[in-house]
C-alpha cells in the first residue's frame, strides 16, 4: 500500500516536471550577463527524430536518430583589446541527465566538435559544450595562425576551451533553471592535451574527465612527428618502405615476434612494452628476392623508428610500439608528409611558409619549447589541485598501442586509430565512427565510469571492450576484449577466444 501511493507520487512529481515546452523555452532562451558572449543566431529546437544536418570545417553531422534538444550557438570575445572571438556551441537535450559534457577538437582544427555532441552528449542526456578553439579550419590547415596571429594561436592553446567552459555552465544554468550537478570531459589527442591543460591551469572546471591518446607534450610529439617523417622520406630514398613492405613483411615479422606473448596468437599485440622488435631478422641475404626482405638502410629506418627519440641528450619521445604496421604507413612513417606538423612549424614556430621537414635541424626543438605556441604544452605533471582533496576530480587516461600517430610511450613517459584491437568502449571518434560501445553501463562505457567514480566513489577497474567486424556495428561483434589498468597487462586463459571473460589482467 505505502509503496503503492510513492509511486503515484513519483509520477505526479514526473507529470509536472514533463509540463516544460522546451520548443518555445528554446526558440525564447537568451542567455544574459555573461561576459564576452553572445548568441550568433537564435537557438534552434530540433524534435526527435529531427533531421539534423549540420556541418563546418571540421566537423559534421547528418542524423535523423537525435533525442530532443535545443541549439544553442555561441561567439565569445576572447580579447577585447583585439577583436578575436572564438565559436561555441551547447546542445541542451530535453531528457536532461543534469550533467554537462564538454568534448574537445582533433590536431590544429577549427571548428565546433558537432558530431560527438550530437553522437555521444545529447543521445546520454549530457548538456553537451564544444569550442571551434577561436577559428575556422580543417585539422590539419595552419594558415589561420598567421604567421603572427597570436590571439589566435592561444584560443588553440587553452583561452577558447577555458571561456567555452563557463560560458556552457553558465547557460545550461540559465535554460534548466538549475546549475548542471556535475561537469565532464571526454576526448582524445589534441583533445586529450586540451583535457589535461584544463586540469593543470583550471581544475575547477570539470570533475571528471576521460582523455585518450593525448598530444599534450604538443612541442615534443610535433618534432617527433618530423623527426619519424625524415626516417623515411623521400620516397625516393633508400631507406623509405612502400605500404605492402610495412602490411605484409614487417607486420607478420611483428607477429612472429610478439603476438603470442599474451598467451593467444590472434593478430595483436597486446602488451607491445614486453616485445623488442628485432628488425634484423628481416635483412637480405646474397641473392635473395628483395620482395621479400629488407635492404640494410630499410633496417636502420627501422631501428630508429621503434626507439626513443633523443636530440643530443635530450628525450624528444618515445617510439613506435610494435603492432600496429597495418596503420603505421598512414600515420608518420609513410609516403605523405604529416601535415599537422609541418604546418605547426611553418605558421607558429619558425613562421616561414615556405619551411620544409627537410630544413628541420637540432636547434628547433629548443626554438619550439622556448616559444610554446599559445602555450599549447600541457606537460605539468603537478595535477594536485585537480584530484587533491579540494576539489577531488578523478581522471581516466586510455591508449591504443597501435596509435600511428602519437607514440604511447608518451602516456607512460607522463588517439585513436581504428585497428584491430576491440577499439569500441563508448571514448569519443567511436560512437560516430560505427563503433558504440555494447551498452552504457560503465563496464562498456567509459563515459559511464567516469560518472560513475566522480558521483559514486566506485573506480573503475577495467572495461570491456567490443571489436565489430570490420570497425561497423552493422556486421555485428568480432570479439570482445578486457581493456586493462595500467600497469598490468592483458593475459589469454582458456576457452573461448573471441570472449573477455577468457581473458585476464595481469602485472607481469
Ligand atoms: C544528409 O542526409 C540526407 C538523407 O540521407 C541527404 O539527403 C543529405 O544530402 C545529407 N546532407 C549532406 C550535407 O550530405
Ligand atoms: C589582446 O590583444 C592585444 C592586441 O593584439 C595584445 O596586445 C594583448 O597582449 C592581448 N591580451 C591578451 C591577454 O592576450
Ligand atoms: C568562423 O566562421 C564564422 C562563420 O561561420 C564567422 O562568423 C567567424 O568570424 C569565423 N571566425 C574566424 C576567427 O574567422
Ligand atoms: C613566430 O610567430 C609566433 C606568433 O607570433 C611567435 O610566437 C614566435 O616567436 C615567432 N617565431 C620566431 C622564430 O620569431
Ligand atoms: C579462436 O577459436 C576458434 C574456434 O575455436 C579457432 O578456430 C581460432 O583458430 C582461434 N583463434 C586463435 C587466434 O587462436
Ligand atoms: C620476387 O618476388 C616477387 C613477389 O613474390 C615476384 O613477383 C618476382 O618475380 C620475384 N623476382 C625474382 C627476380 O625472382
Ligand atoms: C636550423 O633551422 C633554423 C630554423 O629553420 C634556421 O634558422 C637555422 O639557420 C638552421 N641551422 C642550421 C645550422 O642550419
Ligand atoms: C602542486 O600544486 C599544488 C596546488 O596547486 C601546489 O600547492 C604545490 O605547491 C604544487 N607542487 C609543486 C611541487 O609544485
Ligand atoms: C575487471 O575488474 C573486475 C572488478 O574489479 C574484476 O572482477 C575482474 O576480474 C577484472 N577483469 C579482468 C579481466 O581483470
Amino acid at each position: 500500500m505505502r509503496s503503492t501511493s510513492l509511486t503515484l507520487l513519483a509520477l505526479v512529481v514526473g507529470a509536472a516536471a514533463a509540463v516544460v515546452d522546451y520548443s518555445s523555452a528554446c526558440s525564447g532562451f537568451t542567455p544574459t550577463g555573461i561576459p564576452n558572449v553572445e548568441l550568433t543566431n537564435p537557438p534552434t529546437y530540433f524534435h526527435s527524430n529531427a533531421v539534423v544536418d549540420i556541418s563546418n570545417a571540421y566537423s559534421s553531422i547528418n542524423e535523423s536518430t537525435l533525442p530532443a534538444f535545443c541549439r544553442v550557438e555561441l561567439t565569445i570575445t576572447t580579447n577585447t583589446t583585439a577583436g578575436s572571438t572564438a565559436l561555441a556551441e551547447v546542445w541542451l537535450p530535453d531528457n536532461w541527465n543534469g550533467r554537462m559534457l564538454t568534448v574537445g577538437n582533433g590536431g590544429i582544427s577549427g571548428g565546433v566538435t558537432v558530431t560527438e555532441l550530437g553522437h555521444v552528449a545529447v543521445p546520454q542526456g549530457f548538456a553537451g559544450v564544444s569550442t571551434n578553439t577561436g577559428h575556422n579550419g580543417t585539422t590539419n590547415e595552419g594558415a589561420w595562425a598567421g604567421p603572427g596571429n597570436d590571439n589566435a594561436i592561444v584560443d588553440w592553446g587553452w583561452r577558447a576551451m577555458h571561456m567555452t567552459v563557463i560560458a556552457g555552465k553558465e547557460v545550461i544554468k540559465q535554460y534548466y533553471l538549475t546549475p548542471a550537478k556535475k561537469s565532464y570531459y571526454l576526448s582524445c589527442s589534441n583533445g586529450g592535451r586540451q583535457g589535461l591543460k584544463e586540469v593543470q591551469e583550471f581544475p575547477d572546471d570539470f570533475d571528471g574527465v576521460v582523455v585518450g591518446s593525448p598530444a599534450n607534450w604538443w612541442t615534443h610529439v610535433q618534432s617527433w612527428s618530423i623527426h619519424m617523417n625524415l626516417n623515411v622520406q623521400p620516397s625516393t630514398s633508400p631507406h623509405f618502405m612502400m605500404e605492402d613492405t610495412w602490411k605484409n613483411l614487417i607486420a607478420s615479422e611483428v607477429l612472429k615476434q610478439c603476438d603470442a606473448l599474451d598467451g593467444l596468437a590472434d593478430g595483436i599485440v597486446s602488451d607491445p612494452r614486453n616485445c623488442k622488435f628485432q628488425p634484423e631478422t628481416l635483412l637480405c641475404s646474397s641473392g635473395q628476392n628483395v620482395s621479400t626482405c629488407l635492404t640494410e638502410d630499410q633496417v636502420s629506418a627501422l631501428r630508429n623508428i621503434y626507439s626513443d627519440y633523443y636530440e643530443g641528450n635530450e628525450y624528444v619521445f618515445a617510439g613506435y610500439y610494435p603492432g600496429g604496421e597495418a596503420d603505421y604507413y598512414h600515420g608518420l612513417v609513410g609516403k605523405t608528409q604529416f601535415k599537422i606538423g609541418r604546418s605547426f612549424f611553418q605558421y607558429m614556430v619558425i613562421n616561414d611558409t615556405d619551411w620544409k621537414i627537410h630544413d628541420y635541424n637540432a636547434s628547433v626543438l629548443a626554438l619550439v619549447d622556448e616559444i610554446n605556441p599559445g602555450q599549447g604544452n600541457a606537460a605539468s605533471p603537478n595535477i594536485t589541485a585537480f584530484v587533491g582533496p579540494q576539489h577531488n576530480g578523478k581522471l581516466i587516461h586510455y591508449v591504443g598501442y597501435a596509435d600511428q600517430l602519437i607514440s604511447p610511450g608518451n602516456s607512460i613517459h607522463y588517439f585513436e586509430s581504428g585497428g584491430y584491437g576491440a577499439n569500441a568502449f563508448g571514448a569519443v571518434e567511436q560512437a560516430s565512427n560505427s563503433n558504440p560501445p555494447l551498452s552504457n553501463d560503465p563496464e562498456h562505457n567509459i563515459l559511464s565510469a567516469i560518472v560513475r567514480w566522480v558521483e559514486e566513489g566506485i573506480a573503475p577497474e577495467n572495461f570491456t571492450a567490443a571489436y565489430y567486424i570490420d570497425n561497423d556495428v552493422a556486421n555485428g561483434v568480432g570479439f570482445t576484449r578486457p581493456l586493462c589498468k595500467y600497469p598490468s597487462a592483458l593475459k589469454y586463459k582458456s576457452g573461448d577466444n573471441s570472449s573477455a571473460d577468457s581473458f585476464e589482467c595481469v602485472l607481469d
